[in-house]
């Protein structure tokens, strides 16, 4: 039987989209052959709103394996204005079921993180056929042990901690290093670790800054004219963790140091210990270009998973990585929940003596607790998940920006 196979890409762009898509399309041939038609939705949700995508042909997908970005385009269509009608009086969901209706779409794959898995859920719960597949580089989606793009972020991000420490020792500065993740610091662990930053800040641990300083001074004492203090751009410290976020985000306005804690810090340890201090913040960077070969081939995988899904017709999940297989996870399951650092995490206990380890509530399990493994094919019902005991994490939209 004939399939139409919507695709779009949503959210922020990462290393590893491109190779996703060509990894679903060529599995969608493989299984289908002149029995599949592949359509491209523009920019994300936008474009299914306002009706914008193309037929795509076998063409489309080469050489598009090393390629970064997304050719579809993408654009941060935030989740919560999806049933708000604004000014341009848009119903956006009506307006999403046309197209798909329009385009005479079979099934939707919507490649996203965790504002895109919040539509595709929404979406499939409004009857639309929709598989996910979870892309960022902050490596937050729930029911996942790793998202494609994350370790080429990782590899960036560690190259940039390598590249800091020459001009760190030539000037005998502190340097602060801010890293993306939006409110998850895993990219700022593995990069911090990989890299041998000195001081790891991470979002799941508030840090104290006195204690920033006495980690500083100690390696000063020790006989070490550096510093490089990895800061996850969600980092908070003990005072900040005791409030809400509005609050603290208004006082920070207050200060003048800008949304992140990057600058407040290097400022502070200047102050404090007497040490140049310098700020580094690579941005953008973490996202663009080539992804690395473990992406290439995480992508590739779950692309072909997707493909699959497709053919079995097992919609209303994402694709997801656990303990090494990759499996399907319900959307209504993992949409809405954010997947931190949990304590107890191995690589806690190899990171830097002075990253900063204080208890916090809002760490969620990360592993397994829904997935449901497929062997060769599958099974018509995932089981259903237990219910973890772990505290929902307070706030779910993204940070920075929405999705
Ligand atoms: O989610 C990916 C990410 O790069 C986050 O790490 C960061 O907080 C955010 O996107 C930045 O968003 P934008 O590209 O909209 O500035």
């Amino acid at each position: 039987m004939k399939k139409r196979v919507g695709i779009l890409t949503s959210g922020g762009d990462c290393p590893g989209l491109n190779a996703t898509i060509r990894g679903v399309a060529k599995a969608l041939y493989a299984r289908f052959g002149e029995n599949v038609e592949i359509v491209g939705i523009l920019n994300g949700y936008h474009g299914l709103i306002t009706g914008e995508y193309k037929e795509m042909c076998e063409d489309d997908f080469r050489g598009i394996l090393t390629l970064g970005g997304t050719i579809l385009g993408t654009k941060r269509t935030p989740f919560k204005l999806m049933r708000v009608v604004e000014e341009d009086k848009i119903d956006k969901v009506a307006a999403m079921k046309k197209t798909y209706k329009d385009a005479k779409l079979d099934c939707l794959l919507c490649l996203g993180g965790n504002g895109t898995h919040k539509t595709a859920n929404l979406l499939s719960q409004e009857g639309l056929n929709i598989i996910g597949l979870p892309k960022t580089i902050d490596n937050d989606i729930y029911g996942t042990d790793v998202t494609f793009g994350f370790h080429t972020a990782v590899d960036i991000a560690t190259e940039v901690i390598d590249r800091i420490h020459t001009t760190a020792g030539s000037h005998s500065r502190v340097m602060c290093i801010e890293i993306m993740g939006n409110k998850a610091g895993w990219l700022t662990l593995y990069s911090g670790i990989a890299g041998g930053a000195d001081i790891i800040l991470l979002p799941e641990q508030p840090y104290d800054i006195d204690r920033v300083c006495a980690a500083v001074e100690r390696r000063a004492r020790k006989g070490s004219n550096f510093s490089i203090i990895a800061v996850a751009e969600g980092a908070i410290n003990t005072e900040e963790a005791r409030m809400k976020r509005k609050e603290w985000m208004a006082k920070r306005a207050e200060a003048g140091y800008g949304v992140t804690a990057t600058n407040r810090i290097a400022a502070a340890v200047q102050k404090k210990t007497g040490m140049e201090t310098r700020v580094c913040i690579p941005g953008h960077m973490q996202r663009g270009g080539s992804p690395s070969a473990y992406d290439r081939v995480l992508a590739t995988e779950f692309g072909s998973y997707a493909a699959k899904l497709v053919e079995v017709e097992r919609y209303g999940v994402t694709v997801a990585m656990v303990n090494n297989r990759v499996v399907a996870n319900r959307l209504e399951d993992i949409a809405g929940k954010t997947r931190n650092i949990p304590e107890g995490c191995e690589l806690l206990t190899v990171a830097p003596a002075e990253t900063l380890k204080i208890k916090t509530s809002r760490c969620v399990m990360q592993r397994g607790v829904f997935a449901f493994m497929l062997q060769n094919e599958p099974p018509d019902e995932p089981p259903k998940p237990s219910e973890s005991t772990d505290e929902p994490p307070e706030e779910l939209d993204s940070f920075w920006g929405g999705s």
